[in-house]
């Protein structure tokens, strides 16, 4: 039997997840009683969440499961299973290539574990599960009871947008969206919880179309935004992630209420026009920078962060310093950069990967260089600035330092008594650090 025990669990990749972890997590305690360990030899059932979003993530699966079949010899009976987007991609062919594991599930079905876990118990099954079962799994989830100053909330899973190089639509499915009440309440009852930041979670959260139970009317994003607004206790709000073409002018105008956060995350992946559109991107970057003037006419001091893919097949030296010069222009004050991954099974994996692996290195340095200096004039130009900050804990290096974060997504540190978690404080910035901020506490 399985009540009791312990259970080590390991995640890759984007923050759906993390969330999803926490959620097998919340799913163990509930069913088994089990808890957690950071020893995997300890453990008597072992969890992989898995990322292939990038060849790297997919091959660390391999070498992991490779250690895990060890762990698995000194003592039979520990269960692997194998969840995320590699065990959604590989199926049944997992279990060929690590004979190992006994349960495999995807990310819309992980709410099913604890039956697939009776499964190789009670009748020796090696249960595998990786449909996508429209949006079930958020009824057989227990209730979260995360009590942290902030706290992540999906509100829609998938993506139908299909960029050519990835592989998040084939993994995780196409977008569907939480009901309003489901979120609602579950918002409301973190509310009640102490959490005063709600981060609404999906990978194209924009796109977000949920249902309104009493009169089945179709919820936009912005609206959701504006319930969500109105629960009591709830201080700010922040999402991620968003697409440009679902970036519409009724969500810009949200920026106007003052409990969305002055952060953006808008992925646009190239600079060039002629990439974006050999991406199916859908946009152009004269309509993205469009977009970027809308929402910076109402928060002037918003802190835009984005996506860029490097050497995508047909990335010329001119397309190349094109994403230089909106990088330039934009002044993006953080991002993240990746090395084109050809993934199988996408549209682009057909095309011709003709940058070579020394140039795409080469440019990720420029990209990367480029915005740490455009990071590093943000963070500066705060200093000797007032920025209103929630506070979210002790510092994790000095016991006497609080931190917290700006409107703008910025994490300060100062001194200051534990009794201030949870509150929204004004702290005088002193001093910029390569990606932090250090202030002093005006109470
Ligand atoms: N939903 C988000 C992104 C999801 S994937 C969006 O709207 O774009 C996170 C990031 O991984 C992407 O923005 C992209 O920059 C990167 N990525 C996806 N597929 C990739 C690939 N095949 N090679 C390199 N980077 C990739
Ligand atoms: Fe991937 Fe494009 Fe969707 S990057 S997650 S297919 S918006």
């Amino acid at each position: 039997m399985i009540e009791n025990k312990k259970y080590f669990i390991k995640t890759q990749g984007c923050q759906m997840n993390a969330y999803d972890s926490d959620k097998i997590s919340e799913l163990l305690a509930h069913h088994y009683n089990m808890t957690s360990t950071e020893d995997p030899v300890s453990a008597d059932m072992l969890i992989l969440n898995t990322c292939s979003i990038r060849e790297k993530a997919q091959e660390k699966v391999f070498s992991e499961l490779g250690r895990w079949k060890k762990i698995k010899e000194s003592k039979p009976g520990t269960i692997i299973a194998v969840g995320g987007c590699v065990a959604s991609q590989e199926g049944k062919n997992l279990k060929q290539r690590a004979t190992c594991v006994d349960i495999i599930f995807g990310p819309q079905t992980l709410h099913r574990l604890p039956k697939m876990i009776d499964e190789v118990i009670l009748k020796n099954m090696k249960p595998v599960d990786v449909s996508f079962p429209l949006i079930e799994k958020f009824d057989f989830l227990p209730q979260s009871t995360s009590s942290d100053v902030s706290a992540y909330v999906s509100i829609m899973e998938g993506c139908s947008k299909y960029c050519t190089f990835c592989v998040v639509p084939y993994t995780r499915g196409e977008e569907v969206s939480r009901s309003l009440d489901e979120i609602l309440f579950e918002v409301s009852s973190l509310a009640r919880n102490g959490v005063r930041e709600i981060i609404l979670l999906g990978q194209n959260v924009n796109a977000y179309k949920g249902i309104r139970n009493k009169d089945n009317r179709s919820i936009s994003f912005s609206e959701l935004i504006r319930y969500i607004s109105r629960i009591d206790g709830i201080a700010r709000i922040r999402h991620t992630t968003s697409h440009p073409i679902d970036f519409t002018d009724d969500l810009i105008e949200e920026y106007s209420n003052s409990k969305l956060c002055s952060n953006l995350h808008l992925p646009i992946q190239s600079g060039s026009d002629l990439i974006l559109s050999k991406m199916k991107r859908k946009h152009t970057v004269l309509e993205y920078k469009n977009m970027i003037t809308k929402v910076r006419k109402i928060r002037p001091d918003i802190s835009i962060t984005s996506d860029f893919i490097i050497g995508y097949p047909g990335e010329s030296n001119t397309c190349f310093e094109e994403t230089l010069d909106l990088i330039e222009q934009i002044g993006f004050d953080d991002g993240y950069s990746f090395i084109y991954s050809k993934r199988p099974g996408t549209p682009a994996s057909s095309e011709p990967d003709d940058v070579t692996i020394a140039e795409k290195k080469k440019r990720l340095s420029l990209v990367q260089n480029l915005i740490r200096e455009n990071s590093k004039k943000y963070l500066s130009k705060l200093v000797g600035t007032n920025q209103e900050v929630l506070i979210e804990g002790m510092s994790k290096t000095d016991s006497r330092n609080l931190y917290g974060r700006t409107l703008t997504n910025k994490t300060v540190s100062f001194r200051g008594d534990r009794s201030l978690i949870g509150q929204l404080v004004n702290i005088s910035i002193t001093k910029a650090n390569r990606a932090s901020l250090e202030g002093i506490c005006e109470i």
